[in-house]
């Protein structure tokens, strides 16, 4: 169901040829993110002065910021080869055992979905990122003999969208580990303008604006929303983005002036209307508005949370002052070190 939202920033099957053309290929290109640039930048000139391979980089951060994006500029400012594949799509470690062998010194090895390695596989991973060795057992009983084979120097990037469902042991693994961070205003701008230049799209200054700023810090949700809006210009306008094309275009699709939509609205809206502003357990608001606490979690509350619209407690969500006020609703009550005095 969120898959279908406009402004979900979980990649559709049907989006990923335009993705990877809309993608930027070198650092300098990347915008945003300037914390993760400036260290990255530093780590690749490092690596390639020594002519070593890179340590292993962990990504994380909210789906849609650029994660993929990343792994492969890393392997282009390498100028090595990327091998692309994810925690669920290796099943036995033996595949795992295949793919690093076909790997040449300082290749890439992208594993999207990094949490979700199986454990054998996870396990096997270890010695080839520490020591780049694979250790295999042959035959079995007392004839059985451990094969000691030497791996090529290979570079482990890992992305995830939960960082909190890493092992130990897989994260220590990783010599860096860079957050990803919702794009402010100015870099969503950019973004766009970037994206509209790709594509073709002619859009004013004001356009540019009211995409970027209900785009929900999310270059993916950019990308889609510059599309939509764009079909809605040569339909209904001269093919022009307009500031008034881009909000008559955005709230057709119900696309409000902060990036939310329904199904965000009815988050919100349950904790304060059914449970009093909250606190209440996620599994609770999965089940009172149909979605999956997972998907709760993954999907809509990054961006709410960075909103300041809802907060996290040990005792489960709560409603902020700022989240009545988008919906409306009369805040009243009192702030809660009032209620501790
Ligand atoms: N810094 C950026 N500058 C310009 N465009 C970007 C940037 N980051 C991401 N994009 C665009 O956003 C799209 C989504 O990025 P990407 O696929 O790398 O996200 P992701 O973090 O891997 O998401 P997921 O968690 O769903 O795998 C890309 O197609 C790219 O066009
Ligand atoms: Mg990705």
């Amino acid at each position: 169901m969120s898959e279908a939202r406009v402004v979900s920033p979980k990649a559709r099957v049907e989006e990923r040829p335009q993705e990877v053309s809309l993608r930027p290929r070198t650092l300098k290109t990347f915008i945003g993110q300037h914390k993760v640039k400036d260290n990255l930048s530093i780590l690749l000139e490092a690596a390639r002065a020594r002519g070593e391979a890179l340590d292993h980089v962990l990504l994380y951060g909210p789906p849609g910021l650029g994660k993929t994006t990343l792994a492969h500029i890393i392997a282009h400012e390498m100028d090595v080869k990327i091998t692309v594949t994810s925690g669920p799509a290796i099943e036995r470690a033996g595949d795992l055992a295949a793919i690093i062998t076909n790997l040449g010194e300082r290749d890439i090895l992208f594993l999207d979905e990094v949490h979700r390695l199986g454990r054998a596989v996870e396990e096997r991973l270890y010695p080839a990122m520490e020591d780049y060795a694979l250790d295999i057992v042959i035959g079995k009983g007392p004839s059985a003999k451990t094969i000691h084979l030497p791996l090529p120097h290979i570079t482990v990037v890992g992305a995830t969208t939960r960082i909190a469902l890493l092992t130990a042991p897989l994260r220590d693994r990783f010599g860096v580990v860079y957050r990803l961070d919702f794009y402010d205003e100015e870099a969503m701008k950019r973004i766009v303008q970037r994206s509209a230049g790709l594509l073709g799209v002619e859009i004013g200054g004001r356009g540019i604006e009211e995409v970027a700023k209900r785009a929900r810090g999310t270059p993916r949700v950019a990308n889609r929303l510059l599309k939509r809006v764009r079909d809605y210009a040569e339909v209904r306008a001269d093919g022009v983005i307009t500031r008034d094309v881009a909000c008559d275009a955005l709230s057709m699709l119900e696309v409000d002036a902060l990036g939310l939509d329904d199904i965000d609205r009815r988050v919100i809206e349950a904790i304060i209307v059914k449970f009093g502003g909250g606190p209440v357990g996620l599994d609770t608001i999965a089940a009172c508005i149909s979605e999956e606490a997972d998907t709760i979690m993954d999907v809509y509350e990054p961006y709410l949370l960075q909103l300041g619209f809802i907060d996290r407690t040990p005792r489960g969500r709560v409603a902020t002052k700022l989240a009545y006020g988008h919906l409306g609703i009369p805040y009243d009550k009192e702030p809660p070190q009032a209620r501790l005095l």
